[in-house]
C-alpha cells in the first residue's frame, strides 16, 4: 500500500514533475505537490528541504526532479532518515526499493524521456523493500554512521 506521495522539483525538472504528478493523479495516487511551480530559475535545496521534512514528518515517500536528479539526491541524503535513490532505469528503481528501502526517488528531467521516467516510477512506487536480514543489517550501518 502505498500511502501519500510528496513530490518537488527544481525549474530543470519542473516540466517532468508536471508529467509525473499527473500521472500519479489518474492512477489515483494521493499527491502533494510542493513546487516549484515554473520554469524560473530557483535553488533546488529549497525544494528538497521542504520535501523532506514533509516525508519525514509524515513516514511517507518522496520523489524529486531536478535537470539531473543529482544535485537533489546529493541535497536530500543530507537529512538523516531519507534514503535517495537517483535511478536512470527501471532495475536501479526496483532495486533501491528491494535493497536500499529508498524513501525518496531522484529523476532527471534531462536525462530520460517521460516514457521511461514514468516506468520508473510506477515500478518503484510498487516495489516493497525486501526486509531480508542483509539488507537491514546494511541500512542500520548507515544509520550508525555519522560523521
Ligand atoms: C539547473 O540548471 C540544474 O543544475 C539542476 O536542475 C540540477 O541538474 C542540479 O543537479
Amino acid at each position: 500500500m502505498v500511502g501519500r506521495i510528496f513530490i518537488a522539483s527544481d525549474h530543470g525538472g519542473f516540466e517532468l514533475k508536471s508529467v509525473l504528478v499527473e500521472w500519479m493523479k489518474e492512477f489515483g495516487f494521493d499527491v502533494v505537490d510542493l513546487g516549484t511551480d515554473s520554469l524560473d530559475s530557483g535553488d533546488n535545496p529549497d525544494y528538497v528541504r521542504k520535501l523532506c521534512k514533509s516525508i519525514l514528518n509524515d513516514s511517507s515517500k518522496g520523489i524529486l526532479s531536478c535537470g539531473t536528479g543529482i544535485g537533489t539526491a546529493i541535497a536530500a541524503n543530507r537529512f538523516r532518515g531519507v534514503r535517495a535513490a537517483l535511478c536512470t532505469n527501471e532495475f536501479m528503481a526496483r532495486m533501491s526499493r528491494e535493497h536500499n528501502d529508498a524513501n525518496v526517488l531522484c529523476l532527471g528531467g534531462r536525462v530520460q524521456g517521460d516514457d521511461l521516467a514514468i516506468g520508473i516510477l510506477s515500478t518503484w512506487l510498487n516495489t516493497a523493500f525486501s526486509k531480508d536480514e542483509r539488507h537491514i543489517r546494511r541500512l542500520g550501518k548507515i544509520n550508525d554512521s555519522d560523521t
